[in-house]
């Protein structure tokens, strides 16, 4: 499967951890070329396993330190890929952070901290990559980590649900301006997944419980569940997908408090 993807140049924000970790390894897997961005030296040992994981499956890896939401890290990141091998194939922007704060006692510095980094990072991400797309001449693939708050509204995480639901409308416009060119822009929106970040809720009995209650299939994903998605998304068995949103949520988008037939 996605045997296209092979000696693909992959470029993943955010993938010292994560989705982004699980994303690097299974595009590395199928032999690409992954560039992967982290911003914290905390992520190091993650990634330098990662790297050895994906040379040992046969592909190859670079790691590039950055801040999405600084442009010229941005820039820089996708500058790298093109210096170390020569070319943009996909770029995943996935870095992303939440906190949850109740919106009356949010500052605009909390809230611009999360819009700054999901949505402006994203949106610069896209941006370098589309320019570099343009001047190569390349029908690229972008990919954007989004959420299922981007539809479902979230309680003490405004600034979440706005970066991801601006995300929305951000590629969907964007898709609709480049298509023509054959740049193909999608968007994944994971529901509740195990990742280092939310192992600790989700081990929670009572968090984990409350969480079910809100999946149809009655289970947390996983983040290769997530990763086979992007897998798809960035190769030739999607070539005719552009502009859409792929929920990954065991059904959380589908209104399960309606599951019983009440009402
Ligand atoms: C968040 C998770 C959350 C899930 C479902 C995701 O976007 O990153 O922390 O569990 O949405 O609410």
């Amino acid at each position: 499967m996605f045997k296209d993807l092979e000696n693909k140049v992959v470029v993943i924000t955010g993938a010292g951890s994560g989705l982004g970790k699980a994303f690097s390894e299974e595009f590395g897997k199928l032999k690409a070329k992954v560039v992967m961005n982290y911003l914290s030296d905390k992520h190091l040992d993650d990634i330098n396993k990662t790297i050895k994981l994906i040379e040992d499956a046969g592909g190859q890896a670079i790691k590039v330190q950055g801040d999405v939401s600084v442009e010229d890290d941005v820039n820089n990141l996708v500058q790298t890929a093109v210096k170390e091998f020569g070319t943009v194939d996909v770029m995943i922007n996935n870095a992303g952070f939440e906190k949850p704060i109740p919106s009356h006692e949010m500052s605009v510095s909390e809230w611009q901290k999360v819009i700054d980094i999901n949505l402006t990072g994203a949106f610069m991400g896209a941006k370098a990559a589309v320019n570099q797309f343009l001047k190569e001449d390349k029908k690229g693939v972008i990919l954007n980590t989004s959420s299922v708050h981007d539809t479902i509204p979230w309680p003490n995480y405004v600034n979440y649900a706005a970066s991801k639901g601006g995300l929305k409308l951000m590629m969907e416009t964007m898709s609709m301006e480049y298509a023509q060119y054959g740049i193909r822009i999608n968007n994944i929106s994971p529901g509740a997944i195990v990742t280092e970040h939310t192992r600790e809720k989700f081990s929670d009995p009572t968090t984990r419980a409350e969480t079910l209650e809100m999946i149809p299939a009655k289970e947390i994903g996983e983040a290769h569940q997530v990763a086979n998605v992007a897998l798809f998304l960035a190769s030739d068995f999607s070539d005719y997908i552009h502009g859409t949103t792929i929920y990954v949520d065991g059904g959380m988008t589908n209104y399960p408090a309606f599951m019983g037939g009440k009402g």
